[in-house]
């Protein structure tokens, strides 16, 4: 079902999910539909269609609160550019785990008013109290991301959600670490807006995202970054006037990116059929023995080892990153490194083989290992 299984030790879902052979069957689909069909404008569209479906599903959310984007920078900018930082509250919070995207976006606001402030990390980790000091009655918006891409820190969101409701701020999540790997819905802490893309935990393909907007947001936000996807008749054809759509597709922009749809579709089928119960409970189970593994060895970890505090992703300080990420891929391991710290990363089809063999390889590569 995940062919690069039967050849390497695959631990890098933090960068690519492993490709199954229904994704792989669902692109050639696409292929397929392309030559059978000639031209199809209707078909596409229910092809964008059955992603934004699986996807309200798989978030906990309704079909009209899910935009697909081409990515998770496509979603943050259309939010970005439907608020108002002309007010007195034009705060936006952010924090020193960011991937980069969710930092440049709200950045590039400052031209239009924006005044970013940036919390702090402590030992790789962001303590709930220090967003309380910084969330205040100026702060129109929290964007942080919900599992670290450098050290797999994962935030205490429903506190921080709590925290920026009470004082007045929307919550953007960037669920681009998390999603896939937790047993997440939209109802258990009411985020204002979640980003992610499908070529992760997803394990559907790269060029493809999502933006979840809580319902009630969705007709006070005008997005200026737009297109004739967003408008409320794709096909009228109106060049006279902007009139978004009514639901969160006022949140698309162009033409969909249609084969990773059909991918991006694939992809969730698998985990709805698992179900994100198992797959988180099999994910906890494997990185709690990493982590075991890797303190045993004595090896220094990046990520905070506190249960709830960590991702799927553990990390371990590395004197050279690259030349640990090529050493293990020598032995068929994959894995990633970013800042210093090596990226272990498993999923639901992963088991504790593929620790044995990751910790067996590191073993020999000590000399790498803070
Ligand atoms: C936390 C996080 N956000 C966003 C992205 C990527 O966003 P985009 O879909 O805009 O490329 C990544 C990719 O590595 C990520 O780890």
């Amino acid at each position: 079902m995940f062919p690069v299984l039967e050849k390497k030790t695959y631990l890098n879902n933090c960068a690519y999910g492993a490709l199954a052979t229904d994704v792989v069957q669902a692109l050639q689909h696409y292929v397929d539909d392309r030559l059978e069909r000639g031209t199809d404008w209707n078909y596409w569209v229910e092809k964008n269609e059955g992603v934004r479906r699986a996807l309200a599903q798989f978030l906990g959310a309704k079909e009209d609160e899910v935009a697909v984007t081409a990515s998770a920078s496509a979603g943050i900018n259309s939010i970005a550019s439907a608020l108002d930082f002309g007010q007195t509250r034009n705060k936006v919070v952010i924090g020193d785990l960011e991937f980069p995207t969710n930092a440049q976006i709200w950045y590039a606001q400052e031209q239009r008013g924006a005044r970013v402030i940036r919390v702090a990390e402590e030992d790789g980790y962001i303590p709930v109290e220090r967003f309380e000091a910084a969330i205040d009655d100026d702060t129109l918006i929290v964007a942080l991301t919900q599992v670290c891409f450098r050290n797999g820190a994962r935030l205490d969101m429903p506190a921080i959600a709590e925290i920026a409701h009470r004082k007045g701020a929307l919550l953007l999540v960037d669920g681009y670490q998390g999603l896939g790997s937790i047993d997440f819905k939209v109802t258990d802490y009411q985020p204002d807006f979640v980003v992610g893309g499908m070529v992760k935990y997803l394990i559907g393909t790269a060029g493809i995202g999502f933006l979840y907007v809580r319902e009630a947001l969705i007709e006070t936000l005008l997005p200026t970054v737009t297109g004739w996807f967003a408008q409320s008749d794709i096909f009228a054809m109106n060049t006279s006037s902007y009139d978004p759509a009514p639901n969160a597709r006022r949140f698309e922009m162009g033409t969909p990116p249609i084969p990773n749809c059909y991918a991006a579709e694939a992809g969730l089928k698998i985990l709805a059929r698992i179900g994100m119960p198992a797959i988180e409970a099999r994910i906890v189970e494997l990185t709690e023995a990493i982590i075991h593994e890797a303190q045993a060895a004595g090896y220094s970890l990046a990520v905070p080892t506190e249960p709830g505090r960590h991702g799927a992703m553990i990390t371990i300080r590395t004197h050279d990153e690259n030349a640990l990420v090529s050493a293990l891929e020598n032995q068929g391991i994959v894995t990633s490194g970013r800042f210093n710290n090596l990226r272990i990363a498993p999923h639901f089809y992963n088991d504790h083989d593929d620790i044995d063999t990751l910790f067996g390889a590191l073993r020999k590569q000590r000399h790498l290992l803070v």
